[in-house]
């Protein structure tokens, strides 16, 4: 093995492992996958999205990028919801951010290099459209976690005006959003309470 040979080791030793637990076990993962859930959280290394919601392999249909963000004009995003809504049969749809996240911290500094810095101008736009609530906060930590939770919160609101969203909610398909945080500091998640649902958004 001429490169990364320690992150190939661990491989067979996972694949072994889970072997020796069941024997079945990759042969019954390649014949389904029907993931209940989807999960749109952000790229950090330190959000585990399996492991913090205890989910195995085929359990949890998974899309990241920097700081959680859905846009109508995402591809890669908007095809990972297509694929998880329409063929897979999703029926939960997670948004989770985190404190601590970087993409966050810089839309509330100075403009960063380029292509970071246009991905991450939905995120100063709520800062701009916001101030008074982030503002008023004590420091600039209070600040930060304040914009984690009005991003996550404003991405659930951009995912349930989706078309991919409203014609499942059209047909009456059971399909909720969620929108989530998880902290870093004890690995527990918190529930913002904004889930959508089908009579959430007709009433919105
Ligand atoms: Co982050």
């Amino acid at each position: 093995m001429r490169y990364l040979p320690e992150l190939f080791a661990n491989n067979r030793a996972w694949a072994t492992k889970r072997v020796s637990q069941n024997p079945q076990y990759f042969t019954r993962l390649c014949a389904i996958q029907t993931p209940r859930y989807l999960w749109i959280g952000c790229a950090d290394s330190r959000v585990p999205a399996n492991e913090i919601v205890g989910l195995e392999p085929g359990e949890l249909f998974v899309h990241r990028n920097v700081a959680n963000i859905v846009r109508a004009d995402d591809l890669n995003c908007i095809a990972v919801l297509q694929y998880a809504i329409e063929f897979l049969g999703t029926t939960d749809v997670i948004v989770c951010g985190h404190y601590g996240c970087g993409g966050v911290q810089a839309a509330l500094g100075a403009p960063v290099p380029k292509p970071l810095e246009r991905w991450i101008a939905p995120i100063r736009e709520i800062r701009r459209s916001q101030a008074a609530d982030i503002d008023g906060r004590t420091d600039a930590d209070a600040r930060w976690r304040r914009l984690c939770e009005l991003n996550v919160i404003s991405q659930v609101r951009e995912l349930s005006r989706l078309p991919i969203l409203t014609s499942a909610w059209a047909k009456g398909r059971p399909l909720t959003v969620h929108g989530w945080i998880y902290d870093l500091h004890d690995g527990l998640l918190r529930d913002l309470d904004v889930s959508a649902t089908q009579n959430t958004s007709e009433a919105a």
